[in-house]
């Protein structure tokens, strides 16, 4: 007896023969054949993504459910041609039944959507080198793992080098999640970031890199991410800082070890009540809009959007930092942050669009300062304010064992004193250089000494190593302090 899966497969060929799962080419389409624009989908950064790629004149290969490409009309006129490889909606009428368990890799098992023999959403057969700019829409939600990566390198190969890489997803606690099916997919943006990263041309020469990834705050339930990527040639230094972070420092188990000392939401020094003792020292207005550069998995951004109304933008270059950032955004219900997976050396922010930008101990991973602060200048508004703390060395010959630490860890440090000097090359004024080690010695010996008191608690998560990691690296900073090796900084600036 045909079971359900089978019905829907041959439901599934059948549409596929019938053409409403299909592949069409097509020269410059008539916006006139266009349906009705969709208001909702044009509010979305999608949408504002692609506008600002702009389309003219490019060789574009869309993918989406049916009607998708209709949203999008205006924009698309002006393209030189248009491939569209369309999914058919109409499987998505039944509830999730027996999905929803979660792997370990963070994705949402449901059942696949292709039957073994279907391959027309899959393999994408345009010529290598051939596509401007490829758009997905809500393609990846309907495919495991394995059949996302076959579209991707798919798309990899179809793209011209320098081309771009658009990509909309639905994330998990998306309100589209109503309307779901057996055959949904929800990826936390570590996972799909990860597959993203590794995708490749069929040479194996190009692969994608990272330009940002934005969810922003879900306004009205919709959890999405939108991705931008560009065709580069395979292993560029840029790819291999983002894959660092992830992979040593800010490996999701790291980072959730890490919380368990500086308190739920935060990656820095004091958690909340550093955040909101320094909060105090701004003139945080309802409505304002603060950039916080490296912003980890939220808690500052948090904390000011609730306490003080003001909207935040969250930029952070690690994926599992965002990703455990966006989990903690639903559980906490909060709002007003919108996260951005990005670089923010090579991310071009608007000028003089922030009142208030905010870094806690990130810095330190950052080689060119000069530059870093020139890029933070430019964005901040006249009269806004700038704020950080950050790890910094002491004014005397450092110790072997401090400058392995900092090897090791890729640091880069000035002094308090060269820190503040730099600020005012770049055009801050008013700058406050203050040397707050003693602060964060006492702040460590809090945190260390609470972090003890959970032991048996840490340990039914986390391993005896990981125990004693953090212990003796708390010990190990305290030490390199009081040796003058380390030294800890705040920094308050403005911007005429
Ligand atoms: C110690 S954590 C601090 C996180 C957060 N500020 C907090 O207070 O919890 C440092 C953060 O800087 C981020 N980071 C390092 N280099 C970056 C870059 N070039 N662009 C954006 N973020 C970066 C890391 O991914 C990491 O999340």
């Amino acid at each position: 007896m045909a079971t359900i899966s089978d019905k829907r497969a041959q439901l599934l060929n059948t549409l596929i023969k019938l053409g409403h799962i299909d592949r069409q080419e097509s020269e410059r389409k008539d916006s006139t054949s266009c349906d009705r624009l969709n208001e909702e989908d044009i509010a979305d950064g999608f949408y504002d993504a692609l506008c600002e790629i702009g389309l003219e004149k490019k060789d574009l290969l869309f993918l989406g459910p049916m009607n998708s490409l209709h949203s999008f009309s205006k924009i698309i006129r002006p393209v030189r041609s248009l491939e569209n490889l369309k999914i058919c909606p109409i499987l998505s009428k039944s509830k999730v039944k027996d999905g929803g368990k979660k792997t370990e890799d963070g994705e949402e098992k449901g059942r696949k959507l292709q039957n073994e023999g279907d391959s027309s959403v899959l393999h994408v057969t345009s010529p290598a080198e051939s596509k401007d700019v490829v758009a997905i829409d809500h393609v990846s939600n309907h495919l495991d793992s394995d059949a996302f990566r076959t579209l991707i390198n798919g798309c990899v190969n179809a793209l011209r080098t320098g081309g771009t890489l658009l990509m909309r997803e639905y994330l998990h606690g998306s309100r589209s999640e109503e309307d779901l099916t057996d055959h949904f997919y929800f990826r936390d943006v570590a996972t799909t970031c990860a597959l993203l990263n590794t995708a490749t041309s069929s040479s194996g020469k190009e692969g994608l890199q990272l330009v940002s990834a934005s969810a922003p705050d879900p306004v009205g339930g919709k959890q999405e991410v939108t991705w931008k990527y560009i065709k580069v040639s395979s292993d560029t230094p840029e790819k291999k800082l983002q894959v660092f972070l992830d992979a040593q420092q800010y490996s999701k188990k790291g980072i959730l070890k890490y919380e368990k000392v500086f308190g739920h939401r935060y990656v820095s020094t004091g958690g909340d009540h550093t955040t909101m003792e320094f909060c105090r020292l701004f003139h945080l207005q309802r409505g304002q809009k603060v950039l916080d550069v490296g912003c980890g998995i939220g808690g500052s951004a948090f904390f000011m959007a609730q306490e003080y109304g003001v909207h935040v933008h969250g930029v952070d270059l690690s994926s599992n930092m965002i990703s455990i950032g966006i989990q903690r955004r639903r559980e906490g219900n909060f709002h007003g942050v919108d996260f951005e997976i990005c670089n923010v050396m090579t991310k071009p922010f608007e000028p003089d669009s922030y009142d208030l930008v905010y870094s806690r101990d990130v810095i330190l991973h950052i080689d060119d300062k000069r530059r870093l602060f020139e890029i933070l200048f430019r964005c901040l508004k006249p009269g806004g304010q700038f704020f950080i703390t950050d790890y910094c060395c002491g004014e005397k010959e450092h110790s072997e064992e401090f400058k392995d630490y900092v090897k090791q860890r890729g640091y880069k440090l000035l002094t308090v004193a060269d820190y503040g000097k730099l600020l005012e090359e770049v055009g801050f004024v008013n700058v406050k250089a203050e040397d707050r080690t003693k602060q964060f010695v006492n702040i460590l010996r809090v945190e260390l000494a609470e972090f003890e008191t959970q032991e048996s608690d840490f340990l039914r998560d986390f391993s005896q190593a990981d125990y004693d990691e953090i212990v003796n690296g708390w010990s190990a900073k305290t030490r390199r302090c009081q040796a003058g090796d380390q030294a800890w900084g705040m920094f308050l600036a403005e911007k005429k």
